[in-house]
């Protein structure tokens, strides 16, 4: 099935409402376990990029699984980082240690080079160019940062993503299951994500499948 692109940006009050309302816990907690598998040997103290970190339900996750980070969390859109600020209110002592900023990518002034860690999740699949994220990595990371990317990808066909909808999202209210359907079209295939790799000189990252439609890419920047 050919990729269908959906809009970048989320946002409405609407849409970032119903994402940031929405349980992906089990998902989003599943990734803080399989970063710490994936680097046993992980610095204890480090600064993070996170790219496209909407309502920062991932950035919190890993900001108390690893007390010694400090996060540089940037989205381009205004309603998702609302949504952030509330989360990280109750959260004082996390709120020092995870910064918020609104940026578009590309284009957005992130203020470091060399981040220790980059983070990304389910942003991907949003960008009508996925270079914007390889060049990113590239100019935001030296030689040992660490990458991990999870996010959807695209199953053959409509049906089989009708199926997915309705097996994880039936319970969810319609703007979240359009959201749901609309990312699985616009995913990159693990081959689409290796074949970029291979193009951004990125090729010492791996891409592997970890679910029905989810995947990470992860690895050491040489
Ligand atoms: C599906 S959400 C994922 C949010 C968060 N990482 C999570 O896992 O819960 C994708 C986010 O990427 C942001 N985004 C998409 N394209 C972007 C771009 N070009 N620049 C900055 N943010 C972007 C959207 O606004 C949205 O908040």
């Amino acid at each position: 099935m050919k990729r269908i692109p959906e809009p970048e940006l989320m946002d409405t009050d609407e849409q970032a409402r119903a994402y940031a309302a929405a349980d992906f816990s089990a998902a989003h907690q599943s990734y803080v376990t399989l970063f710490s598998e994936t680097f046993p040997k992980r610095p204890a103290t480090a600064t993070v990029l996170d790219l496209g970190c909407g309502p920062a339900d991932v950035t919190i996750r890993f900001a108390k699984a690893n007390p010694g980070y400090t996060f540089h969390a940037v989205d381009g859109s205004a309603a998702m980082l609302n949504c952030a600020r509330q989360a990280l209110k109750s959260r004082r002592r996390l709120m020092e240690r995870v910064k918020l900023m609104e940026g578009y990518l590309p284009g957005s002034s992130i203020p470091r080079k060399g981040y220790d860690l980059i983070l990304s999740n389910s942003f991907l699949h949003h960008l009508h160019d996925p270079k914007v994220l390889w060049r990113c990595i590239r100019r935001h990371a030296k030689t040992g940062t660490l990458v991990f990317i999870t996010d959807l990808f695209r199953p053959a066909s409509r049906a089989r993503a009708k199926a997915l909808v309705r097996k994880y999202s039936h319970a969810e209210p319609p703007i979240l299951k359009r959201d749901f359907y609309n990312s699985l079209l616009a995913a990159f295939t693990p081959d689409e994500i290796t074949e970029q790799l291979a193009e951004a000189k990125l090729d010492q990252l791996r891409v592997n499948v970890i679910s029905d439609r989810h995947l990470m890419i992860y690895g050491r920047i040489r």
